[in-house]
C-alpha cells in the first residue's frame, strides 16, 4: 500500500505536527542574528504566559531531548549532597524511575517513595515521608506519568511541599500546554517540558520554568557546564542568545506551533481536543473488546495504555506492522509485569484521525485472525 499522507503518530512525542509547523523549518537562521534572538525572546515569554509565571518565574530553554532538561533542572536547583541536597522522588512509573536514576548519577542523594503503577501518587504518603525525614530538601513529581498515562495530583503535592518548606521539581513533559498549571497557585521551583509534546512542535529542545527566587540561589550547583540553567539564563538575559549552538529549526518550529496553540484557544482548547481524542479512542477500542489499563478517573487524556488481547494470535510486532501499513504508528507498552500497548491522543490530530485509527486496528485484528481485543482477565 502506498501512503499519500504522512503516517499519523499515535505516540507521545515525536508526534504528528501541522503543515504550518513543518513549513516553518524551511528557512535557515543565524544563531547570533537579532531576528533569531527575537524569536527566542517571544517564545520564552509565551511559554511563561501558559503557566501565568510573569514577574515571578522565568523560562530557560535547553538543547536536547526532554531528559536533558530534567537532568539540568535537578543539577541546577538541587545543591550537591555535601551542601544539603536530598531529593525524594515520587515513583509510580518508568519516567519517575528515570528521574531517580539521573538524580543519583549526578551525585545527588535520592530517596524513592514507591507507589503502584495503576494509580496516582499519594500526597498523604508524601506528607508522612517529609515528617519522617527532615533531610529531604526537594521533591520530584512526574505530572503525567507517560509510562502508563496516569495523572498525578500536582496541586495537592505542591501544597504538601509548600507546607513543609521543600522545593518541588515537576516533570510536566507530557502535560504542559494541555493540562492546567497555574504558577500563581501552584508553588514549584522548576517545571520541565519539551518542544515535541503537547505544544506540538518537533523534538530537539526542552525548557524549564524556574521560580526566580530558586534560580537566584542556584549559582554554582551544577556539576555540568552544558546542563547549568543558571549559566544559560544569565547568558541569555545578557546577550539574548543561547549559550551554545541552538537547534534553530526546532526553535522556529516551536514558535510557529505556539502561535497555532494561541490561535486554537490556548490550554483549555488544547485540553478539550485531547479529551475528545481520548474519548473517541477509548470508546472505539472498547467496541473492539479492548480494555484500558487505568480506571477512567485517573487516566490523563494524553496516552492510553491498553491490555494486549488474550488471543494466542496476538503478537505486538505483527500488530504494530499491520497498523503501520494502514498509516498509524502505535507505541509499545512500558509495563514489565503485564503485556500492554499504548496509543497517544496528542499531536495535530482530532476526532477523525482517532476514529480512523480505531478502524485501522479493527482491520488489523481481522487480518491477524483475532476475534476480539478483550484481554485475558
Ligand atoms: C514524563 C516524561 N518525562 C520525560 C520524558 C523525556 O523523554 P525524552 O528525553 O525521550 O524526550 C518524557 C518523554 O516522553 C516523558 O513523557
Amino acid at each position: 500500500m502506498t501512503m499519500d499522507r504522512d503516517r499519523i503518530l499515535l505516540t507521545p512525542g515525536p508526534l504528528t505536527t501541522s503543515l504550518r509547523t513543518k513549513l516553518a523549518m524551511l528557512k535557515d537562521w543565524g544563531s547570533w542574528d537579532a531576528d533569531f534572538n527575537a524569536v527566542t525572546a517571544q517564545l520564552r515569554a509565551r511559554l511563561l504566559d501558559i503557566v501565568h509565571g510573569q514577574g515571578t518565574h522565568t523560562v530557560v530553554p535547553l538543547q536536547g531531548s526532554g531528559t536533558f532538561s530534567v537532568e539540568a533542572a535537578v543539577a541546577t536547583i538541587v545543591p550537591p549532597g555535601d551542601k544539603g541536597g536530598h531529593v525524594l522522588v515520587l515513583d509510580n512509573g518508568a519516567y519517575c524511575k528515570r528521574a531517580a536514576k539521573l538524580t543519583q548519577l549526578m551525585g545527588r542523594r535520592a530517596t524513592v517513595l514507591p507507589f503502584a503503577e495503576e494509580g496516582p501518587v499519594s500526597p498523604a504518603a508524601l506528607d508522612q515521608a517529609l515528617r519522617g525525614d527532615a533531610s529531604i530538601s526537594h521533591v520530584v513529581l512526574i505530572h503525567c506519568e507517560t509510562g502508563t498515562g496516569v495523572l498525578n495530583p500536582l496541586p495537592e503535592v505542591a501544597a504538601v511541599c509548600q507546607r513543609h518548606g521543600k522545593g518541588l521539581i515537576v516533570d510536566a513533559m507530557s502535560s504542559f500546554g494541555a493540562l492546567p498549571i497555574d504558577a500563581r497557585e501552584i508553588r514549584f521551583d522548576a517545571l520541565i517540558a519539551a518542544s515535541g509534546k503537547c505544544l506540538e512542535g518537533v523534538p530537539g529542545m526542552g525548557f524549564v520554568v524556574l521560580r526566580q527566587e530558586a534560580l537566584a540561589r542556584s549559582a554554582g550547583h551544577s556539576q555540568s557546564l552544558a546542563m547549568d540553567l543558571h549559566d544559560q539564563h544569565q547568558y541569555m538575559e545578557k546577550t539574548g542568545q543561547w549559550r551554545f549552538t541552538p537547534p534553530t529549526h526546532v526553535v522556529v518550529a516551536l514558535a510557529e506551533a505556539v502561535q497555532q496553540f494561541i490561535d486554537e484557544g490556548g490550554q483549555p482548547a488544547r485540553l478539550a481536543r485531547y479529551q475528545d481524542n481520548c474519548r473517541t479512542l477509548v470508546e472505539g477500542m472498547a467496541g473492539l473488546g479492548f480494555r484500558p489499563f487505568l480506571k477512567p478517573e485517573v487516566q490523563a487524556p494524553i496516552i492510553v495504555t491498553f491490555h494486549a488481547p488474550a488471543s494466542p494470535a496476538y503478537d505486538f510486532k505483527r500488530f504494530y506492522a499491520a497498523a503501520k501499513q494502514r498509516g498509524f504508528i502505535l507505541y509499545p507498552g512500558k509495563l514489565t509485569e503485564i503485556e500492554t500497548f499504548r496509543v497517544g491522543c496528542i499531536g495535530a490530530i482530532g476526532r477523525n484521525e482517532m476514529a480512523q485509527a480505531v478502524n485501522a486496528v479493527a482491520d488489523t485484528l481481522r487480518e491477524m485472525g483475532i476475534a476480539s481485543g478483550a484481554p485475558a482477565l
